[in-house]
C-alpha cells in the first residue's frame, strides 16, 4: 500500500516537473503519457471505437485475418512480451492462435491497470501463466531473470504507438525489445502508414469531439492533480499535419490572451498560441524498416489490410 502512495507521489511530482519545464519552453509542450490518466483512458478506449479513428479497428481485422501466420512466425511454445498491456482484444487473438504458448508478460507501467489486463487473460486462457512486470517500457528495465531463456520469445507491441515516440526514442524501445528476446527472439508491431489527410485527419479531429476531450482532459488533469487554474473552455484541440515529421500533431490552442496559475507561478498565453501534447507519426514501410534495421531488427513479414492503412510487422 505505502509502495503504491509512493508510486502515485513520484507520479505526480514527475508530472509537476513535465508541466513546468514544458509550459515554460519557448514553444509550449506537454508530454503524451500524461493524457492517459483514468479519464484519459477512458476518452482514448472511446476513440478506438469511432468510425473516423481507423487504425484499432483495421489493425484488429489484420491480426484476425493473419493471426495463423503470425502464430507460425512466432513459433511454438513462444513466451509472448507485450510492451503496454492495454491492447485487450489484439493480445487475445495472438494468444488464441499460438501453438502452446509458454508464458504471457505484460509490461506496464500502471500497476493497477496490468493486474486488470492480467486477469482478464487469465479467465480466458487459464492454461497460459502470466508474469506481469511493473515497469515503464519507454526506459530501460529487466525482464525477471526467471523467465524461460528458451527460445522463442516474441516482443509484441500493437496499436501504433510506436509512433507516439520521437524517432530515437522508438529506436530505442526497438533495440531494448531485441536485448530482451534475443538474436533468435522476434517482434510483431503494429505501424499506422502514411495516407492522404482526408482520411487521416478525422481520425484525429473527430465530429463527436471525443478528441477534442481527450486532448482537453489535460488541462483538467493539471487542474485537478496540480492545483492549476486552466479555464479549459479557453482553449480548444487542434490536430494538425507536420509533413516534415510525418505526423499528427495535437495542440491545445489559446483562445485568448489570458495567464493561468500553476502551484505559485503564472503562465502567460497569447491569443493563437498552441501547447503541442501528441505526434502520431505515419510511416511508410521502407522508412520503418530502417529504424528497424538501425535496432538490429530485419523486416521478415508485413501483413496489411486491403485499404494499406496499415501494417503489422513482423521483426527478426
Ligand atoms: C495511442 N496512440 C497510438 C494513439 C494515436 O493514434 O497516436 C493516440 C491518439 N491520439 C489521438 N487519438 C489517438
Amino acid at each position: 500500500m505505502l509502495e503504491r502512495v509512493d508510486f502515485r507521489e513520484a507520479q505526480r511530482e514527475s508530472f509537476r516537473a513535465d508541466v513546468i519545464a514544458g509550459l515554460a519552453a519557448p514553444r509550449k509542450t506537454l508530454p503524451s503519457r500524461w493524457l492517459y490518466d483514468d479519464r484519459g483512458s477512458e476518452l482514448f478506449e472511446r476513440i478506438t471505437q469511432l468510425p473516423e479513428y481507423y487504425p484499432t479497428r483495421t489493425e484488429t481485422g489484420i491480426l484476425r485475418d493473419h493471426a495463423a501466420a503470425m502464430a507460425a512466425f512466432a513459433g511454438s511454445r513462444a513466451v509472448l512480451i507485450e510492451y503496454g498491456a492495454g491492447a485487450g482484444v489484439k493480445t487475445e487473438i495472438l494468444l488464441g492462435a499460438l501453438e502452446n504458448p509458454a508464458l504471457y508478460v505484460p509490461v506496464d507501467i500502471a500497476g493497477d491497470f496490468l493486474v486488470t489486463a492480467a486477469e482478464r487473460i487469465e479467465n480466458r486462457f487459464p492454461y497460459i501463466e502470466i508474469r506481469p512486470v511493473v515497469a515503464d517500457f519507454t526506459d530501460d528495465f529487466d525482464l525477471p531473470a526467471d523467465l524461460p531463456k528458451l527460445p522463442p520469445r516474441v516482443a509484441f507491441f500493437p496499436g501504433s504507438t510506436i509512433g507516439n515516440l520521437a524517432p530515437p526514442d522508438a529506436v530505442d524501445l526497438l533495440a531494448r525489445m531485441r536485448a530482451h528476446v534475443g538474436r533468435e527472439g522476434r517482434a510483431i508491431v503494429g505501424v499506422d502508414l502514411r495516407k492522404p489527410l482526408a482520411r487521416l485527419l478525422p481520425a484525429y479531429d473527430d465530429a463527436a469531439g471525443v478528441t477534442a476531450a481527450f486532448n482537453l482532459n489535460l488541462l483538467a488533469r493539471v487542474n485537478r492533480e496540480l492545483g492549476g487554474d486552466f479555464e479549459v473552455s479557453r482553449f480548444a484541440h487542434e490536430a494538425r499535419w507536420n509533413e516534415a515529421k510525418s505526423a499528427v500533431e495535437m495542440h491545445l490552442v489559446s483562445l485568448a490572451d489570458q495567464s493561468v496559475a500553476i502551484g505559485g507561478r503564472r503562465i502567460a498565453f497569447a491569443k493563437g498560441e498552441t501547447i503541442h501534447t501528441e505526434d502520431s507519426r505515419k510511416y511508410d514501410l521502407g522508412e520503418f524498416g530502417r529504424m528497424a534495421g538501425a535496432a538490429g531488427w530485419r523486416v521478415a513479414e508485413t501483413w496489411r489490410d486491403a485499404e494499406n492503412l496499415f501494417a503489422v510487422v513482423g521483426l527478426a
